[in-house]
């Protein structure tokens, strides 16, 4: 795929994780200024010295993506930093403990939406103004095939990244003229961090991967090289769409 990209600036959350420290390698290649955002310095430090230097430019932004002013920051320091904002790539999240519904405390339920829906909805209020002014942007939201499929004992989780593709779809429609397109993914199973946590116990591992038809996890640049398409001038018909990335799994 020609490098269309080099020049751009974008915010990437979760920068640190197992998906987002692909994408900001792909980026940091295709020579894209990177915000990126993860709750600790510490893990930005050690992305910015795994990614390099060839290419375009890192700023960290440690902090919260719950935190209602942690959005606007990403976006002061895109400005300040590189001169404007071309991507984001609404990429931060995390399960819990597998449980019932029934059983799930309020609490739980509202860390969860806030973390993987909520915080996505803050960033994209706060990105989107100006790239309707510039008439140009390009957004990815993580979502998840339990937002499509609603996985058992997971529901706050699967609530919210249904949340993600619903709010996705509304609102690539409202943009579907304004040259700002917006996209979310669906990964099923892929080999990140997020599979070591110790909410995501053996057996419900097994049972995913037993259901994906390539009999493997995806990779996490697998994830990132979609990610990558759908952030660049390449992607011009699609908005509001949801990107499967399931090995085969997916049959909706
Ligand atoms: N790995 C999978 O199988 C899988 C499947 C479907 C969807 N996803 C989604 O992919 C995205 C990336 O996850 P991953 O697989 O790379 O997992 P990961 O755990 O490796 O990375 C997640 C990153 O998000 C950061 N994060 C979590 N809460 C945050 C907060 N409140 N503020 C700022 N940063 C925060 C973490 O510090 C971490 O670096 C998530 O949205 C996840 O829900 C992952």
């Amino acid at each position: 795929m020609e490098n269309n990209m080099n020049g751009q600036t974008a915010i990437v959350t979760g920068a640190a994780g197992g998906i987002g420290s692909a994408v900001v390698t792909k980026f940091i290649e295709s020579g894209v200024n990177v915000v990126a955002v993860d709750l600790y310095q510490q893990a930005l430090d050690v992305l910015i010295e795994e990614v390099g230097t060839s290419g375009g430019e890192i700023v960290p932004l440690a902090g919260d993506v719950t935190d209602p002013l942690l959005a606007i920051r990403a976006v002061e320091l895109s400005r300040s930093k590189f001169g404007g904002l071309d991507i984001l790539v609404n990429n931060a999240g995390m399960g819990s403990d597998m449980v019932p519904l029934w059983e799930i405390d309020l609490e739980t339920w509202r860390r969860d939406i806030e973390v993987n829906l909520t915080s996505q909805f803050m960033m994209l209020k706060a990105v989107i103004p100006g790239m309707i002014e510039q008439g140009y942007g390009r957004i990815v939201n993580t979502a998840s095939a339990a937002g499509m499929e609603g996985h058992a004992l997971s529901s706050p989780y699967a609530a919210a990244k249904g949340g993600v593709i619903a709010m996705t779809k509304a609102v690539g429609k409202e943009l579907a003229t304004k040259g700002v397109l917006v996209n979310a993914i669906a990964p099923a199973l892929i080999g990140s961090g997020m599979l070591d946590q110790p909410w995501f116990d053996e057996k419900t591992k097994k049972q995913l991967l037993e259901r994906i038809p390539m009999g493997r996890v995806g990779e996490p640049t697998e994830v990132a090289e979609m990610i990558t398409f759908l952030a660049s001038p390449s992607l011009s018909f699609s908005t509001g769409a949801v990107f499967d990335l399931s090995g085969g799994r997916a049959t909706y």
